[in-house]
């Protein structure tokens, strides 16, 4: 049986991309895909390596019924691409860190995450480190949008 790994990026990976893996989590989970669906997180940064997800990030999710407090953050590594089929980023800025570390035969693996979104229009998830709480539940309802339509898609490269 065949099976797709994703790894969410962003610059820290201490808000946006476990929130990111925690929201994809859920809902593989609840559509029993969790043996063929594999997921992740890592930042572009090594600011935060080893470090638990940003308390506010922790406290948004949680409201929501999402345990980001298991996590800690890591550093995309060399032997990523090859492990793993798609790069799901936050916004331009990650995409670009990624593609300069990224060996050319995998580029094709990067993709934003808001393109998967169907009800929000925006192009990325912005960075709410430097912001208020407002910006984390922004997050959250941009993850949980677009890890819809994720789903949805991998849905269909599982079956195809
Ligand atoms: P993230 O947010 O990329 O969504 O995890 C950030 C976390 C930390 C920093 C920047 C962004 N920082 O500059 O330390």
């Amino acid at each position: 049986m065949n099976s797709i790994a994703v790894c969410f990026v962003c610059l820290g990976n201490i808000c946006r991309s476990p929130s990111a893996e925690a929201v994809m989590r859920d809902r593989v989970e609840r559509a029993k895909l969790a043996d063929r669906i594999l997921i992740d997180s890592a930042g572009t940064g090594d600011w935060h390596i080893g470090a638990p997800p940003d308390e506010r990030a922790q406290k948004a999710a949680k409201k929501r019924g999402y345990d980001l407090s298991t996590l800690r953050g890591r550093q995309v590594a060399a032997a990523d691409f090859a492990r793993f089929d798609l790069f799901i980023v936050m916004d331009d800025a990650n995409a670009a860190a990624l593609t300069a570390v990224c060996p050319p035969e995998y580029r094709d693996k990067i993709r934003l995450l808001m393109e998967f979104a169907t009800r929000d229009d925006e192009r990325v998830v912005v960075d709410p480190y430097f912001g208020g709480e407002e910006g984390f539940e922004k997050v959250l309802d941009q993850c949980e949008d677009a890890c819809e339509g994720l789903l949805k898609a991998l849905r269909a490269q599982l079956s195809a």
